[in-house]
């Protein structure tokens, strides 16, 4: 891809999540045109790809708008597709891989329309067949109402992957939605931040990456360094600057699991982040925490009794939890994530649903008691 044409991009981002990724892109300097169910839509160069995927930390990956055009049956679709510039996003050894979605729209067949833009592209790029490899690029294709959109995937693994947590727990959150969720609490990286149910320790990672501003795409590759025209100097400088933009700020983030396993996870990834010494990880039940006084947040994720089991009482659970959470920590904000009303009525907690979002295809609300002074 040339590095002057302005293309149309998107962010797919979590529902829920939308107008915080919104925000995250206005404070980078790339202006959000259009902020849609699903997604937020802007345009750039290919610096502002390279940026989009370096720093958001709330989209789950970004896609190049390749073509729209509308199309009713498969020779027009081959028509409109086999001298599209392939080219500037492919190189002629690398595989693709399409995924294709299509409702109320006469060509309705996803395999066919993957096989027929897989001829389209062979045919753009020179060459008789599609090869096998592994790290394929992936093309996704929308059809709806007869309108196709052809967006080529720069992020390449979703960037809620981003390369710093090997160790997990059951039932993680996605880092994407754990730094939402503290944008949507709008947490004050001065303030304090604990989880008594830390799991895998997805809260206390990135509101340390939040509040040192560690850009949350430093440590991994993306789909975009496999195009015939990455410029390598340019991705070199733009992580240059977001090592200098570290702020060596004193973390007050601290956990606590029950689970000796879950602990252990958590802390081999705060020090693979290199934050050991930063972040506070103890072996503890919440119904043995200690009185802790003074303000900041409690963010906590509890089980919810699908992938991790509550017994045959759940609401009993969440009541004893609402009453663990007020004696532990009087004076802070108290957020929950949870899928249930009648969990949350369960604990008692002044809580108020600021938000609804999706928790690996489950739907969640986050609920919060007072803000954060
Ligand atoms: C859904 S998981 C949290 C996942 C975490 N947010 C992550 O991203 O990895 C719930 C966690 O709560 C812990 N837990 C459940 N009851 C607890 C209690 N009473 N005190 C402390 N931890 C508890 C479990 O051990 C489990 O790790």
């Amino acid at each position: 891809m040339d590095h002057r044409s302005t293309e149309n991009l998107f962010a797919v981002v979590s529902p829920g999540l939308e107008a915080v990724c919104a925000d995250e892109m206005t404070a980078l300097g790339l202006p959000p045109q259009e902020v849609i169910a699903g997604g937020v839509v802007f345009s750039g160069k290919l610096r502002d790809i390279y940026l989009a995927n370096l720093w958001l930390r709330t989209a789950s990956r970004i896609l190049v708008r390749f073509a729209e055009f509308k199309s009713r049956d498969f020779p027009d679709l081959y028509h409109r597709t086999h001298r599209l510039p392939w080219g500037r996003f492919i190189r002629p050894e690398t595989s693709i891989a399409f995924r294709v979605t299509c409702h109320t729209s006469r060509l309705n067949h996803t395999v066919r329309i993957a096989e027929t833009l897989e001829s389209a592209a062979n045919q753009a790029l020179g060459r008789s067949t599609n090869p096998v490899g592994k790290d394929p690029q992936m093309v996704m294709v929308r059809v709806v109402d007869d309108q196709v959109t052809i967006s080529i995937d720069s992020s390449g693994e979703l960037l809620h992957r981003r390369g710093y947590r090997q160790s997990v727990t059951a039932a993680p959150l996605r880092e994407t939605l754990a730094a939402g969720i503290l944008m949507l609490l709008g947490w004050q990286e001065t303030s304090s931040l604990t989880d008594p149910m830390c799991g895998s320790g997805s809260f206390l990672l990135e509101g340390a990456l939040l509040a040192q501003n560690h850009a949350p795409g430093l440590n991994r590759s993306f789909a975009f360094m496999n195009w015939p025209g990455f410029r390598e100097g340019l991705w070199t400088l733009l992580c240059g600057d977001a090592k200098r933009a570290v702020k060596e700020v004193p973390l007050v983030i601290s956990g606590c699991d029950e689970s000796i396993k879950a602990v252990s996870a958590a802390k081999e990834n705060c020090q693979r982040n290199g934050f050991a010494d930063q972040i506070k990880i103890e072996k503890r039940a919440l119904g043995e925490q200690k009185v802790q006084e003074g303000q900041g947040l409690i963010i906590c994720n509890p089980p919810y009794g699908k992938r991790l089991d509550l017994g045959e009482n759940p609401e009993g659970y969440y009541s004893e939890l609402g009453q663990q959470l007020q004696r532990a920590y009087p004076d802070r904000q108290i957020a929950m994530v949870c899928p249930s009303q009648s969990f949350i009525k369960a604990t008692g907690l002044p809580f108020k649903q600021i938000a609804s979002l999706d928790n690996g295809g489950l739907k969640v609300g986050l609920f919060a008691t007072k803000p954060c002074k």
